[in-house]
């Protein structure tokens, strides 16, 4: 394909939009990924809506560049754990303002410059910093002020975890009316539960005109879902594109915890080492799961509270969690069933390993938890190199591959044979007498997780758990509903605090 001047241009420019952009990200890491989210929702949302396409750009543009005058806030007050002073405050206010100052200068931006001016204007006029009210708001400015505050409230920050979906959505639903703008926030708050039903029906394109002035809101990747999977994997195989790794912390603390002389100090010590976990440890300690009779604040604290063994876990679960964020609201959508399911899979497995007294239970907690782990890197692989038409591709291809993938993961990242078993085998039905229990345990637990509901679609219900297995691993059909059960509650207890 010869590119033509326009598209010359427009990759000249889209560079550099995407430099603007990555300005902001330096100067603030919980900015890192945030305009892009942004942008790329605010796509999905206006074709759901039904955008002309330069509408649709303009709007891309406007999600990608929305808080560029954030960089002229000084660090001290955007990244304040604590509450802002009122001068603080009418500081951050001032953004919008300096975004629009910023941008005027760029003749391609001009069109935006409403959008990005009106972006933290209320629907009921008490916004800023016009104080706007209603329709006179920009259409496209309410648009970002949903999806902005969507995305700030599913994004994971060191004292809190992310927001579930459904609690974003009646958040949104909450000050529909007051923040919001209550027609779009019904529109989308439906788009993000038709993603919830059918993740493959969406995305109808239209035929909208194209523009010249456009820039390519689309990845750079082309062709079937299934090529641009195997050429990825190729690339990592061969060592040529990275991968997020699992924290350290989480082998360090299997290493230390499997010598039974570890003493609270050094597990303490060796969790410590890592501040994101750390802080996120001690906020899941004082969480109402858990909560004691007072606030406590450091890792040595937390561990006696959570308990030596449930300790390692809650590590491996928050160090895991991590790898779940996504780019694009249909794999968001994706992520956090994914999510769901790994988590009961690995009560499951813990629950089904403390029953037949297996010692390492919390290993098997571990297991469970990564058993779709080539599942997880492939889903936001593709969320971030591609922008897929159909997701029934993209499930349906990620699930053929996920089981040697997620073998290759495990072994780049160090771990020993028991666990890469798990990620190759969990998927199979016929076992021979010589396979190993962990295996035969995570894979119950997957089909368990997917019983009690946890699935990626609907039809998985329907997958029934095999007897010879059950008999295999030696406990009782009585069993397997407990575990059902007691999965279940620890989910609506934990499913979200992590
Ligand atoms: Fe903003
Ligand atoms: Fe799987
Ligand atoms: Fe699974």
């Amino acid at each position: 394909m010869t590119a033509n001047p326009d598209q010359k241009n427009n990759n000249g420019f889209t560079e550099l939009v995407k430099t603007l952009v990555s300005v902001i990200e330096e100067k603030d890491p919980y900015m890192k990924g945030h305009a892009d989210r942004v942008a790329a929702n605010c796509v999905l949302f206006a074709r759901r809506l039904g955008f002309s396409k330069l509408e649709i750009n303009q709007i891309y543009l406007a999600g990608l560049l929305h808080d560029i005058g954030i960089v002229y806030i000084p660090s001290e007050i955007t990244q304040k754990a604590g509450p802002l002073t009122d001068d603080e405050m009418n500081m951050v206010k001032k953004h919008p303002l300096i975004s629009e100052k910023i941008l005027s200068k760029h003749s391609m931006l001009k069109a935006i410059l409403p959008i990005i001016r009106h972006h933290h204007e209320s629907f009921d006029g008490n916004g800023y910093p016009d104080g706007l009210k209603g329709e006179d708001i920009p259409m496209g400015a309410r648009i970002i002020s949903i999806v902005n505050s969507f995305d700030a409230m599913t994004s994971a920050r060191a004292h809190r975890p992310s927001m579930s979906i459904e609690h974003a959505l009646s958040e949104l639903e909450k000050n529909a009316g007051s923040q919001f703008d209550p027609v779009l926030s019904k529109d989308f708050s439906s788009f993000v539960h038709s993603l919830k039903t059918t993740p493959g029906e969406i995305d109808p394109e239209g035929n909208q005109e194209d523009n010249p002035d456009n820039i390519s809101y689309k990845s750079g990747e082309n062709g079937s879902i299934k090529d641009i999977l195997l050429s990825f994997v190729q690339k990592y195989k061969t060592g040529k594109v990275d991968l997020p790794v699992l924290p350290k912390v989480v082998q360090e603390i299997q290493k230390v915890m499997s010598d039974p002389t570890t003493t609270l100090n050094e597990l303490a010590k060796v969790i410590e080492k890592d501040a994101v976990i750390s802080v996120r440890l001690i906020a899941v300690a004082n969480s109402p799961m858990y909560r004691g009779t007072e606030k406590i604040i450091t890792v040595k604290q937390a561990i006696p509270r959570l308990g030596v063994k449930e300790t390692q876990s809650i590590v491996s679960a928050i160090a895991n969690k991590s790898l779940y964020q996504a780019r694009d609201l249909r794999f968001k959508v994706l992520m956090e069933k994914l999510w769901l399911h790994s988590l009961a899979t690995a009560y499951s497995a813990r629950g089904i390993a403390r029953r037949i007294s297996v010692s390492e239970t919390e290993t098997l907690f571990f297991m469970g938890l990564i058993h779709d782990i080539g599942k997880v890197l492939l889903f936001k692989v593709l969320g971030e190199i591609s922008s897929p038409t159909s997701m029934k591709e993209v499930i349906e291809n990620v699930q053929e591959i996920h089981t040697s993938f997620g073998g290759t993961i495990l072994r780049k990242w160090g771990f020993n044979e028991n666990y890469v078993r798990i990620a190759l085998l969990h998927q199979g039905s016929h076992f021979p007498n010589s396979t190993a229990k962990e295996v035969l345990i995570v894979t119950m637990a997957n089909a368990i997780s997917k019983k009690a509901g946890y699935t990626l679609h609907e039809r998985d219900h329907e997958e029934t758990l095999n007897m010879d297995m059950i008999h295999f691993v030696g406990i009782s059909p009585d069993h397997v509903d407990q575990i059902a059960e007691e999965t279940n509650t620890l989910m609506k207890e934990t499913g979200n605090i992590f």
